[in-house]
């Protein structure tokens, strides 16, 4: 089996390639072509994972290129994990908002929006290849912002194309845990958007056994939704939101918090990274230690300011180690690969599952995988406070789509001033003409 990992001189490539040495089945992937645009970042990427098959028995054998229909030739599963205009992009994406009073955030609000602008018309070239390339390999979409970017691929690869995150599963497990249930045996009631929906149930031995995490205080404060969104709260929602939706619940407070910042977290990791990528260039042989020493760091810090405002405290060793991100995809790629059913949350077309929501809608939801791909099984509807927030991003989504794909600078404009954490027309005609001028691939939609 041959993998492809688009993004391949990207850091969290290694999580990945650690998960594919666990893996000892038949069936498994014995080759993987990393694709970048940037040779030193693959060289650099290419040296931890020489590092860490070092002493493994049939590693995966790695190959590197720059040329993408040669990575995707022959791949039966292709991962898109891009960052169209790199860490830089991300830092104007969250300072052009900051700087107009808006969340700057790499998925959520404004700089999701500016980010999608930028993403969505390589992930569509990108779809355009695998269709001619390799029609036959499955996608598994990394690359933020991962629904959005997801539903439009759609239109050229069909339901070869599932969209993935770490953030639900990592919210089921943490639930199940502090309940004291095995995370493997449950059924998660989740569904929404990626980076906004909400646990609105969990089932163990067919009990629903949310109601009894809401009461339960000391249960709820064991873990990281259970203390960003604090009890109370918890309570009067009925449900568990995404960590996400911290920014939603808490404008006020996590704008400012972001505010306050010298660094966003996009600057933090851009010199983060940077710093590793050039360390290890001068010294490959340390590209693991070095690899290690700078995922630490990042994990450790991530989503700092939410945590402040909610007065949370660290991040629990158990998420930093638990392993979420690679899990999700291997264990897609093995339900796959070897029709062996699971149960995963992924972002596909909700087919009718959803009320409030159109067929073609890209949602993220439980879904039944084998063989055939991944269909999304009955979940609870969507309250009206669910729904009402669900259709104005999905609204956002399409008009983003929309703009990114045909250039209409009005389909933009809508785009930003729909979002839900943008408050005036007049703001988003700011942020659109702001970002049309910081970003080169934005240039298109000056006034
Ligand atoms: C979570 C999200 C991802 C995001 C990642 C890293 O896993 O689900 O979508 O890319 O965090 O965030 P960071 O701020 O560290 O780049
Ligand atoms: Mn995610």
């Amino acid at each position: 089996m041959r993998l492809t990992i688009l993004g391949g001189g990207g850091f969290r490539v290694a999580l990945v390639y650690q998960a594919l040495l666990g893996d000892r089945g038949t069936g498994r992937i014995t080759s993987v072509a990393l694709f970048d645009t940037d040779r030193t970042r693959l060289t650099s990427i290419a040296a931890v994972l020489g590092q860490q098959a070092a002493g493994v028995a049939d590693a995966p054998v790695v190959t590197e290129t720059t040329d993408l229909d040669e990575a995707l030739r022959g791949a039966d599963f292709v991962f898109s994990a891009i960052r169209v205009g790199g860490l830089e992009g991300r830092t104007v994406d969250e300072r052009v908002a900051l700087d107009l009073g808006v969340l700057g955030q790499e998925t959520v609000g404004a700089g999701g929006i500016a980010y999608g602008l930028r993403t969505v018309p390589v992930a569509v070239g990108i779809a355009q290849r695998i269709a001619a390339v390799a029609p036959e390999a499955w996608v598994i979409n990394f690359t933020n912002p991962a629904g959005m970017v997801t539903e439009a691929m759609i239109p050229y690869l069909g339901d070869r194309v599932i969209g993935i995150c770490d953030s639900p599963s990592g919210l089921g497990r943490r639930a199940a845990l502090a309940l004291g249930v095995d995370p493997a045996t449950a059924f998660y009631d989740y569904a929404g958007l990626n980076h906004l929906g909400w646990l609105r149930g969990l089932r163990s031995g067919g009990v629903d056994r949310l109601p009894a995490l809401l009461e339960s205080s000391e249960a709820l404060s064991s873990f990281e939704e259970g203390r960003l969104f604090g009890a109370d709260w918890l309570r009067s929602l009925g449900a568990i939101p995404n960590e996400y939706l911290h920014y939603y619940y808490f404008a006020r407070e996590t704008l400012a918090a972001v505010q306050a910042v010298q660094q966003t977290r996009g600057k933090f990791l851009l010199e983060q990274q940077s710093a590793f990528y050039a360390e290890t260039t001068r010294h490959p042989e340390r590209a693991l230690e070095l690899w290690q020493k700078t995922r630490a760091e990042r994990e450790s810090t991530y989503m700092v300011e939410s945590r402040e405002v909610a007065d949370a405290g660290e991040r629990d060793e158990r998420d930093m180690a638990a392993g979420g991100y690679e899990q999700v995809a291997l264990s897609l790629m093995r339900a796959i690969a070897h029709n062996e059913r699971a149960s995963l949350i992924l972002n596909v077309r909700n087919r009718g599952v959803l009320h409030h929501l159109d067929d073609d809608a890209v949602v993220e939801i439980p879904c039944t995988v084998d063989a055939n791909g991944a269909l999304p099984v009955t979940v609870s509807q969507l309250t009206d406070h669910q729904a009402g927030l669900i259709c104005s991003v999905k609204a956002v989504e399409r008009s983003t789509i929309e703009a990114a794909v045909t250039g209409s600078r009005s389909a933009a404009l809508r785009a930003f001033a729909w979002h839900p954490l943008v408050d005036s027309v007049t703001a988003a005609g700011k942020l659109l003409e702001s970002y049309a001028q910081q970003l080169p691939d934005l240039t298109r939609f000056r006034a």
